[in-house]
């Protein structure tokens, strides 16, 4: 199996509930490795850029105002498989429809407001990480 990169987004919904360790945790027990971290509050330019591609969607101010509305975690999460094993444990986007122990079931309590970000392609991965994060700031670890 690959390992791979993928970038994890902990958002400002599960942030201000006190959720960021609860949900490093679960990322940790299924060999995720947070291999770059940082907390920042978006601008709405940098929130607008990060999700690009809904920019012609209805909901995209509203997606915008929620990222930007207080701070987030935006980590680089490394592992076998990491963005599809990432996608596993975050859950449907609409959290009503998640399956249940996923991240979203357990945590988010709308689809606009869903607790986390995960890459959803290779393609979309080294876009994401890249717009965050420089080559230098990605720590490798072995276990
Ligand atoms: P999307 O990339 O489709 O979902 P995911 O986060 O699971 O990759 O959409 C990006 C975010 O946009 C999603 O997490 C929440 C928001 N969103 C809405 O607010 N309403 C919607 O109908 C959709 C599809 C997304
Ligand atoms: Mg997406």
């Amino acid at each position: 199996m690959a390992i791979e990169r993928t970038l994890s987004i902990i958002k400002p919904d599960a942030v201000s509930r006190n959720l960021i360790g609860e949900i490093e945790s679960r990322f940790e027990k299924a060999g995720l490795q947070v291999v770059a971290a940082r907390m920042i509050h978006m601008t709405q330019e940098q929130a607008e850029g990060f999700y690009a591609e809904h920019r012609e969607r209805s909901f995209f101010p509203d997606l915008v105002g929620f990222m930007t509305s207080g701070p987030v975690i935006v980590q680089v999460l490394e592992g076998e498989n990491a963005i599809a094993r990432n996608r596993e444990l975050m859950g449907a986007t609409n959290p009503k429809e998640a399956e249940a122990g996923t991240i979203r079931a357990d945590y988010a309590d709308s689809i606009d407001a869903n607790a986390v970000h995960g890459s959803d392609s290779p393609e979309s991965a080294e876009r994401e990480i890249a717009y965050f994060f420089n080559d230098s700031e990605i720590c490798p670890r072995t276990l």
